[in-house]
């Protein structure tokens, strides 16, 4: 099968959180079991192009936006093995320091950047089986794709949308989707969102993620919990449950090719589940390096176990449970360190503020930065890895986590409930890997953290039996890219 991925993030060269690891790794799992697959990113400026093996420009060609053609570059390179398709417009689309956040338009930019993957597909005569969209920003691509497709009489791709994060649903005016050559007004009513041909009854609202679970083939979000949260709240629960029939939820895996402590370059030592000393190497290292000496410390590096929690500060992440974090964890005398950035100036302010506040002591590092080295060495370091979302569509910094042999501690919600199963529930003891808290107060994330530093320190055979566990555990893509080729498939042989 042929499988051409759209997508506005690729770890490692183009990430900015998970969206990027599932590309990358979902990417390579298929091509592992033999599929031919291909990644369409647009050329960000700010992508290192050292990272890219091979890169060729391959075509120039001219793309519609906005009444005129737009001439476009194609590039081919491979990054991390994967073959990818590089999309790079002539004039300021994607232009700036980083991935997101430049000075243009985002969604005129990501919807010309669908179009013009369409385009370049006609114009190179690729005729892949799949094409696979993700999140709102490719969501526009399968309303394109009926109205640039329904004469054409080449091999027709059948179109999968991943959704993970109901939260950014893209929205669109009427006008700005005539931008890219569509008849917005077609895509409107002033009925209440009955017709499902309509991506909303707001000319001036229009959502392309709406648009791309109406118009796509199938439609995946990353997790079954997930799934079920969405069906039951959100302005497009009703649109799904009308969809239910081609939607289905799949869990993440990790890419274990990226993410291994046994060949991990980026470690000052390597470690696995049966041999465990180098993670107190890493532990060290990491502390002596951010001057969080366990020689000064008041407890000793044993008794003070190491929280790391590594996110986006955004709201979804329980920004108010991690600031509670860093004051219940100095009060139980253990370690925290947080690497993090914050989109929003206000909560990046609010950030500063704490890191001016607490990097000069002995117990809590904040590091306001992005860094794909640093995140690796302190899950390495980490005892427990902090995930208190308030919702969270899959998460794979628990995963990662406990590939590290660090304990997930995580508020029960979306993909962290299918993952981590609490150590003191008596009705699944089998499942037993981490610590798991339900309300979004602070009272209940002490109660889990409570007894988590207990186990740490009153239990160590137990603690160190998890930690083994943990790390043996398979959250690779070897289930889950199964699943994802049993949709591929299912719209293959149902519609061709
Ligand atoms: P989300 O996609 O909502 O951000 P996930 O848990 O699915 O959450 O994925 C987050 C990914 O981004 C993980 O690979 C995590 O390690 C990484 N990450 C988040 N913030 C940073 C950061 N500041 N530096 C390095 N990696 C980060
Ligand atoms: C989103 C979600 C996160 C998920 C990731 C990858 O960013 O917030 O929960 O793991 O996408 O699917």
């Amino acid at each position: 099968m042929h499988i051409v991925h759209v997508t506005a993030e690729m770890a490692p060269i183009a990430k900015v959180g998970g969206l990027g690891d599932v590309v990358t790794g979902l990417a390579r799992a298929c091509l592992t079991r033999g599929h031919k697959v291909e990644v369409f990113l647009p050329f960000y400026e700010c992508i290192n192009r050292q990272h890219i093996k091979e890169l060729a420009v391959v075509s120039t060609y001219n793309s519609y936006f906005d009444g005129s053609w737009v001439p476009t570059n194609v590039y081919r390179g491979l990054v991390s093995g994967i073959p990818v398709v590089f999309i790079e417009p002539s004039n300021h689309f994607f232009k700036g320091q980083s991935v997101y956040g430049g000075s243009y338009n985002e969604l005129e930019a990501y919807l010309f950047f669908s179009r013009a993957c369409l385009e370049w597909l006609q114009v190179s005569a690729i005729q892949p089986d799949i094409i696979h969209v993700h999140e709102w920003q490719t969501g526009g691509l399968p309303l394109l794709y009926w109205d640039m497709y329904q004469y054409l009489s080449l091999k027709k791709p059948r179109i999968v949308l991943t959704i993970h994060n109901m939260e950014h649903y893209g929205e669109c005016r009427q006008e700005q989707l005539g931008k890219c050559g569509l008849d917005g007004s077609i895509y409107a009513t002033e009925e209440k969102a009955v017709d499902d041909r309509t991506i909303g009854h707001n000319p001036e609202r229009l959502s392309l993620l709406k648009g791309g679970i109406v118009y796509s083939n199938a439609v995946v979000t990353v997790s079954p919990t997930y799934l079920q949260e969405t069906l039951c709240s959100g302005w497009l629960a009703g649109t799904l449950i009308r969809h239910r029939d081609k939607y289905v939820g799949i869990l993440n895996g990790i890419d274990t090719a990226i993410w291994n402590p046994a060949t991990d370059a980026f470690l000052p030592a390597k470690f696995d589940a049966n041999n465990i000393e180098g993670k107190k190497i890493c532990k060290l290292f990491v502390q002596r390096g951010l001057g969080l000496d366990p020689e000064g410390h008041p407890s000793a590096c044993d008794t003070a176990p190491l929280v790391v929690c590594i996110t986006r500060l955004v709201a979804q992440k329980g920004l108010h449970l991690i600031t509670n974090a860093i004051r219940h964890i100095k009060q139980l005398g253990g370690q925290m360190i947080i690497l993090g950035q914050a989109p929003d100036a206000r909560v990046a302010r609010e950030f500063e503020g704490l890191a001016d506040l607490h990097n000069q002591g002995s117990s809590i590092r904040i590091l306001l930065t992005y860094s794909e080295e640093l995140s690796h060495m302190l899950y390495a370091a980490a005892d427990i890895v902090l995930v208190p979302s308030i919702y969270e569509p899959c998460g794979l910094a628990q995963m990662i986590g406990m590939r590290y042999g660090a304990v997930p501690l995580v508020r029960k919600t979306g993909g962290l409930a299918d993952t981590v199963f609490d150590m003191d529930d008596p009705l699944q003891p089998e499942k037993a890997n981490g610590f798991v808290f339900e309300g979004i107060d602070e009272g209940s994330f002490n109660w889990a953290l409570d007894r988590a530093f207990a186990y740490y320190r009153e239990k160590p055979d137990e603690w160190s039996a998890i930690v083994k566990k943990v790390m043996q555990m398979d959250n690779s893509w070897n289930n889950t890219a199964r699943k994802y080729i049993d949709v591929y498939n299912s719209v293959r042989v149902r519609n061709q």
